[in-house]
């Protein structure tokens, strides 16, 4: 597993006020949008493209695309939908998927309760979003889902990891996959009910304004 931990000066100001417990959900959604897409320039480095000719004003040349088949997105629901638009501005021709995994409160275990994701993904490169990598449960479950669909090349986004997540990732997927994760900061631990600390408290809760 490769991590990519983004540092920025203006990845650091915006995580920051999203830390903020006074920061209310329009402006975290808001600061959200753009710090993935600061993310998104970080997590498409490897992207795959391909040769294609055209012809500009003054001569032909020769210029790349991105690759067939094309890479495809996937939120985890319900916080990662708050990272999509961030992410698919720079990539607008990427394929979305959904899958829908939480964490059960109590085991603390990843239950799926939605996927919409293609049959065969072999070839394509995958681009899952998560806010949190706390646990790590949830990530493992989706990396296994797209995996088992023939993905051999994902990059998980995520803005706060916790160490313990990033140990329970890298043990879970050995060197099965190419899996990368992209992360605007590491922050020290989890508390007892599984939070990350310092944090941000619920990303899914901030976003869409649950008190
Ligand atoms: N999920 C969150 O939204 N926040 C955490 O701190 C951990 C998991």
């Amino acid at each position: 597993m490769r991590l990519h931990v983004a540092d920025h000066p203006l990845v650091a100001h915006k995580l920051t006020v999203l830390r903020d417990a006074a920061t209310p959900s329009p402006i975290f959604r808001q600061l959200v949008d753009e710090l993935v897409t600061l993310l998104a320039y970080e997590a498409t480095r490897d992207v795959r493209t391909q040769p294609v000719r055209i012809t500009t004003p003054v001569a032909e040349t020769t210029g790349v695309k991105i690759a067939d088949p094309s890479p495809i997105v996937v939120p985890i629901l319900r916080a990662g939908l708050g990272m999509l638009d961030g992410m698919t501005r720079l990539l607008p021709t990427a394929e979305v998927g959904f899958l829908g995994l939480r964490r059960d409160e109590e085991t603390l275990e990843a239950i799926t309760y939605a996927n919409r994701l293609p049959d065969d993904l072999s070839g394509r490169q995958c681009f899952l979003l998560d806010p949190m990598l706390a646990t790590g449960g949830t990530l493992v479950a989706s990396i296994e889902y797209v995996l088992a669909r023939g993905a051999r090349d994902v990059t998980v986004v995520c803005l706060l990891a916790a160490p313990e997540g990033l140990a329970t990732v890298e043990a879970a997927v050995g060197d099965r996959a190419e899996v990368s994760v992209v992360v605007a900061a590491v922050d020290e631990r989890l508390d007892e009910r599984a939070y990350i600390v310092p944090g941000l408290g619920d990303a899914g809760d901030r976003l869409y304004g649950v008190l």
